[in-house]
């Protein structure tokens, strides 16, 4: 593996061309704002949906850095980010680094990523965590933090200049979070109760309050969605994003019984008109 010293001597070179790529997913826009705001930051950089390039049976990532930013499921990756990961090739040798937001707690995801990026014989150089409101409705509801938003939202943008700056200097880190062998089987055990047991994505279904209008059909990132004439169905393929379930203007989808009269979030500055553009053919 490369020492800091030398991967920041190899970029060195480097400096005229700092085109960056950022490939992003998010559900409920937390990711995306982050994403832009780092964009932003950085200039000269494409933000690019993984729900777009992942049916590419191979996505060429072609820039001096590539950003990977997704939400913590968890304490690790949604799936479809480690779909992207194992499809995605680099052209030459790329800065990588990774950005994830979560509630609370990032737990190993980021470590996560490095060991998928190692397996394909690269590595994550750098990886760094945001935490934003918390989207997890059901089967618990962890969304007591909303009278925090403002806190975390200044925070997060807080961070943006020093994050930019590490990336431009091509710096060298550990992941943040933690690589515990605890929190990965922790976060295992979350994952199968929710998914499995609770049967979460099973159990996603659209109440009488449905007009119909196909929004959740074309936000879903897995066109795990379709809307009949007469009702909405969901398939088996959720990445269990949450986004069906806080953009519905009606208010009218749940997982089982739990997540009724509970408020729907999102992140104020992304809209729905964003959240299509994620998953436009
Ligand atoms: C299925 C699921 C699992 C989650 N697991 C975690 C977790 O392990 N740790 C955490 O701090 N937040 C967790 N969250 C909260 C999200 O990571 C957080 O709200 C994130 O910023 C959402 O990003 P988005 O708006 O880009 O989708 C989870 C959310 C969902 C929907
Ligand atoms: S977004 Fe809501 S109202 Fe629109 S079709 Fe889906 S469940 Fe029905
Ligand atoms: S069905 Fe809903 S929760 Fe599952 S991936 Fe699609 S939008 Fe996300």
């Amino acid at each position: 593996m490369d020492t800091g010293t030398e991967y920041q001597e190899r970029f060195a070179g480097d400096r005229e061309t700092m085109k960056t790529a950022i490939y992003y997913f998010t559900g409920t826009g937390n990711t995306l704002a982050v994403a832009r705001d780092l964009a932003t930051e950085l200039g000269d950089t494409e933000l690019i949906p993984i729900p777009r390039v992942i049916h590419q049976p191979e996505i060429v990532a072609d820039a001096d850095a590539v950003g990977i930013a997704f939400p913590v499921y968890f304490w690790n990756m949604p799936a479809i980010v480690r779909q992207l990961v194992q499809n995605l090739r680099f052209n030459g040798n790329p800065y990588i680094f990774g950005i994830a937001t979560c509630g609370e707690r990032p737990g190993g995801a980021l470590f996560n990523l490095k060991t998928l990026l190692e397996e394909k014989g690269t590595t994550l150089t750098s990886g760094f965590v945001f935490v934003m409101p918390e989207n997890y409705i059901g089967p618990i509801d962890l969304m007591g933090d909303a009278p925090h938003r403002q806190e975390k939202y200044t925070f997060a943008k807080s961070r943006i200049p020093s994050v930019g700056e590490a990336i431009r200097q091509r710096k060298v880190s550990v992941p943040e979070g933690s690589d515990s062998v605890l929190l990965k089987i922790g976060g295992r055990i979350a994952c199968t109760l929710a998914t499995s047991l609770y049967n979460t994505p099973r159990r996603l279904h659209a109440t009488a309050a449905c007009n119909l209008c196909g929004i959740c059909e074309h936000i879903c990132p897995t066109k795990n969605i379709s809307v009949r004439a007469d009702a909405v169905r969901w398939g088996r393929n959720c990445t269990q994003c949450y986004a069906c379930i806080h953009w519905c203007p009606k208010g009218a989808i749940e997982i089982g019984g739990r997540t009724s009269r509970k408020p729907r979030y999102h992140h104020p500055d992304v809209t729905l008109a964003d959240m299509l553009h994620q998953r436009e053919e």
